[in-house]
C-alpha cells in the first residue's frame, strides 16, 4: 500500500515544492502527472516522517544529497538486478539514506562524531515509530558506518550483512564523489536537475569541518572528520599514533 503525499503536507513540511514535485508519489488520481517513476521516492508514513524531518533539519545542499543518494542506491541495485520488495526493503534503503547525515545538524548533533550522532539520532527517531529492532539496528550499522568504504568492500560483509547497508552506502557514495558510478547514462543528469547539488560533496566536507572546529571531540584521531580537520588545519594539535603508543601504560 502507498499512501499519499499531497502538495500541502510537503509545502507545511517546510520543503520547497520544486524539490518535492514528482518526488513522492501523490494519490491515485494525481499520478498521471507525475513523470520520472525512477525518480520517486517512498510513500509510507515513515518515509514521509522522514522526508518533513530533513525538510525541517537540514539546509537545501543537505537534504539533496540525503535525497539523492537514495535515487542512486536504488538506481544502482536496479542496474545489478536488485529487486525492492524481493531482494532489499526499499524502505529501510531510504530511511538511511534520509537520515545518514542527521549528525550534521543541530537537531542531532554532540559530542560524538557525526556518523554516530546520526545513527544514535535515526534509531532514537524509528524506535518512537514502533520500529522493528532489527530494521533499527540495519539503519543504526548502515548511519555509523558510511565513512568506512572497506566495510562493504568485504565479500563477506556484503554475504553476511543486510543488503539494505551496502545499497545505502552505494548510493551515498556515489552522490559523495560520482565515480565509477553504476548508473545508466543520463540518470545522473536528471537526478541533478531534480536535486540540484548546491555545493555537494565540498558542502558536506566543509559542515563536517565546521562541527570539529566548534568541538574537537567530534573529530577524534583516526577518523573521517578527524582526518578532515587535520589536512585543512595542520596548525591544531593532532595526536598520532605513535604519541598513542608513547603513552602505553604496558611500556612496550
Ligand atoms: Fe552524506
Amino acid at each position: 500500500m502507498t499512501p499519499s503525499f499531497s502538495r500541502r503536507t510537503a509545502l507545511g513540511a517546510g520543503l520547497a515544492a520544486g524539490v518535492l514535485a514528482g518526488l513522492v508519489p501523490a494519490g491515485p488520481a494525481a499520478s498521471q502527472g507525475v513523470p520520472d517513476d525512477d525518480l520517486s521516492l517512498p510513500s509510507t508514513r515513515l518515509a514521509r516522517e522522514a522526508i518533513r524531518l530533513i525538510g525541517e533539519a537540514q539546509e537545501a545542499y543537505l537534504r539533496n544529497h540525503s535525497l539523492r543518494s537514495f535515487l542512486f542506491a536504488r538506481e544502482a541495485a536496479a542496474q545489478a538486478g536488485r529487486r525492492p520488495g524481493h531482494d532489499y526493503d526499499e524502505e529501510v534503503v531510504f530511511l538511511i539514506c534520509a537520515l545518514h547525515d542527521m549528525g550534521l545538524t543541530k537537531r542531532a548533533n554532540s559530542d560524538q562524531r557525526f556518523e554516530m550522532d546520526g545513527a544514535d539520532f535515526a534509531a532514537r527517531f524509528l524506535e518512537e515509530r514502533g520500529v522493528t529492532d532489527h530494521r533499527v539496528d540495519t539503519v543504526w550499522d548502515a548511519i555509523a558506518m558510511h565513512t568506512t568504504r572497506s566495510f562493504r568492500d568485504s565479500p563477506v560483509f556484503r554475504r553476511r550483512r543486510p543488503p539494505e547497508i551496502g545499497i545505502a552506502q552505494t548510493g551515498i557514495g556515489i552522490d559523495l564523489m560520482g565515480t565509477n558510478s553504476p548508473v545508466p547514462p543520463g540518470y545522473a543528469d536528471r537526478v541533478h536537475r531534480r536535486l540540484p547539488r548546491l555545493g555537494g560533496a565540498r558542502a558536506v566536507t566543509d559542515a563536517i569541518e565546521a562541527q570539529a572546529l566548534a568541538n574537537p571531540r567530534k573529530a577524534p584521531a583516526a577518523t573521517l572528520p578527524g582526518e578532515i580537520l587535520h589536512q585543512r588545519h595542520p596548525e591544531l594539535p593532532y595526536l598520532t599514533w605513535d604519541m598513542l603508543l608513547d603513552a602505553n601504560a604496558w611500556g612496550d
